[in-house]
């Protein structure tokens, strides 16, 4: 990795991230761009001002969806500069795990209900340089993270069932939001994903995420900026950047 390739300006974005703590992250989902434009896409969200870009991994298995594996993953990050935050919804991230870190993921999340124990998974992930992420679906008790909340630097609590984009939001997942930002702090980094969108950002953030995981609400418009713009705005009222 040479110093000004887009992974390493994705690493420093998500360094600056990390350092402004008092910000709520756009992460528009990939799922629902153009599949066959996927540079130009990612681009264009980048210059709609997101954070992250959130790119959904799903194996026919764990959910009944089957999307993008490691190649495009690999990809992607030679068309962006955004910090590719990798959601894995796959039966089994351990073996997969380094293939998606040997293409780029910045941020590496997989489901609590996916493996027995997550603990060495996690571990993997952090010794390899990237953030380590545990998903949550909505059936699951948020007590089923407690043991690892010291291993992770972000919890993804999804606010539908994972499978895919476009789905209704969840509002009675939010008390789990609500537990872990009581338990952890206010810089803590919290995803809510599924359903986010201009009418159910405020409960989201309310409830105390600070990533904004969007699909539908911003691939699935012609103008990704004013939708992302629409975003900050419910999360600059509620006064944060
Ligand atoms: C669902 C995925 C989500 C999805 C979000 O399984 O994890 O990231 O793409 O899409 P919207 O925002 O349309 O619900
Ligand atoms: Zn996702």
């Amino acid at each position: 990795m040479s110093a000004d390739d887009p992974s390493a300006r994705a690493r420093r974005r998500l360094d600056e991230i990390r350092n402004a703590r008092d910000r709520v992250l756009v992460a528009p989902s990939i799922l629902s761009a153009d599949f066959a434009r996927l540079g130009e896409e990612s681009s264009e969200a980048a210059a709609a001002g997101a954070d992250l870009l959130h790119v959904d991994c799903m194996d026919g298995h764990f959910v009944p969806n089957l999307t993008i594996g490691p190649c495009v993953v690999q990809s992607l990050r030679r068309a962006t500069d955004l910090p590719l935050d990798v959601h894995l919804m796959i039966s089994d991230p351990g073996r997969y795990a380094d293939a998606f870190l040997d293409a780029g993921a910045d941020l590496l999340s997989f489901h609590v209900e996916a493996v027995r124990d997550p603990g060495p998974i996690l571990e993997r992930i952090r010794a390899r340089g990237a953030v380590p992420v545990l998903a949550v679906s909505p059936d699951t008790p948020i007590d089923r993270v407690h043991d690892h909340l010291d291993q992770v630097g972000m919890i993804l609590v999804m606010t539908v069932h994972p499978g895919f984009a476009g789905q209704s939001f969840m509002e009675e997942v939010l008390p789990k939001v609500r537990s872990l930002r009581d338990r952890l702090g206010p810089d803590f980094l919290i995803e809510v994903d599924g359903g986010i969108g201009p009418k159910t950002v405020r409960a989201a953030l309310d409830a105390g995420a600070n990533v904004l995981v969007a699909g539908s609400a911003v691939f699935g418009k012609r103008d990704r900026a004013a939708a992302i713009r629409e975003l900050r705005t419910a999360t600059i009222s509620q006064g944060v950047k």
